[in-house]
């Protein structure tokens, strides 16, 4: 059997990314393959409690930036393998809602963190198993934050609270990876309409992710 795809989805907060995995993978369904999609953190039993520590738990209040490193990768490190690489063998299609370069951008870049070190946990992290094709979610911080608040209930997590210049520091991190990695990560523009995104994603991974479609 062939091995399956691997598809990670990047942006900043607000950029829309949840929903086009949503769309996306009611179209690989309609064409007959089976989808595996997960999140990050997240994503297994153990993962989610880290996700709780990383997002809402009173404690992660003190968190320092290298154990929030090592967290986001410890939970990544589980999702490899306890999902994300059986599914693949088994022949299906991965759609990740984020994965190893939200650490490279927002702990590597927007941290500050030793950016060759942050690559190393990654590496350690993922052993390897890495996405076939990345697509980033371009939209003004600005912009995505307001999305976030003004959604239903919207209470921000840990996360959702640094700086303007901490999340115009992940756009500018994930359009630097575009550009050192045009093959692998490709920027869509998410300030266009559902529609619009839709279809730019799909001809990004007709054109990367040869037979996807059935094609
Ligand atoms: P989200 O699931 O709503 O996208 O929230 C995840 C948050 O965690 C988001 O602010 C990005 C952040 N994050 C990191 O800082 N590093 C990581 O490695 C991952 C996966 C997420």
């Amino acid at each position: 059997m062939r091995r399956g795809w691997f598809i990670t989805f990047e942006g900043n907060e607000g950029c829309g990314k949840s929903t086009q995995i949503r769309l996306l993978g009611a179209a690989l369904e309609a064409v007959g393959r089976r989808v595996v999609s997960v999140r990050e953190p997240g994503g297994t039993a153990i993962g989610e409690r880290i996700r709780h520590l990383l997002q809402h738990a009173p404690e992660g209040a003190g968190l320092c930036a290298e154990a929030e490193l090592l967290l986001f990768a410890a939970s990544r490190a589980q999702l490899v393998r306890e999902v994300i690489r059986p599914a693949l063998a088994g022949g299906a299609v991965v759609l990740s809602d984020r994965y190893l370069d939200s650490t490279t951008v927002y702990q590597g870049v927007a941290r500050r963190l030793v950016r060759a070190e942050v690559a190393l946990v990654n590496g350690f992290a993922v052993g390897g198993t890495v996405p076939d094709t990345t697509l980033v979610f371009d939209i003004p911080a600005e912009v995505g934050l307001q999305r976030v608040a003004a959604r239903a209930g919207a209470v921000p997590d840990r996360m959702e609270q640094e700086s303007a210049a901490f999340y115009e520091a992940v756009r500018s991190g994930y359009l630097e990876l575009a550009s050192t990695d045009p093959e692998r990560v490709r920027v869509i523009d998410a300030m266009e309409s559902e529609p619009v995104v839709e279809r730019a994603v799909r001809a990004v991974l007709e054109e990367r992710c040869n037979g996807l479609f059935g094609n």
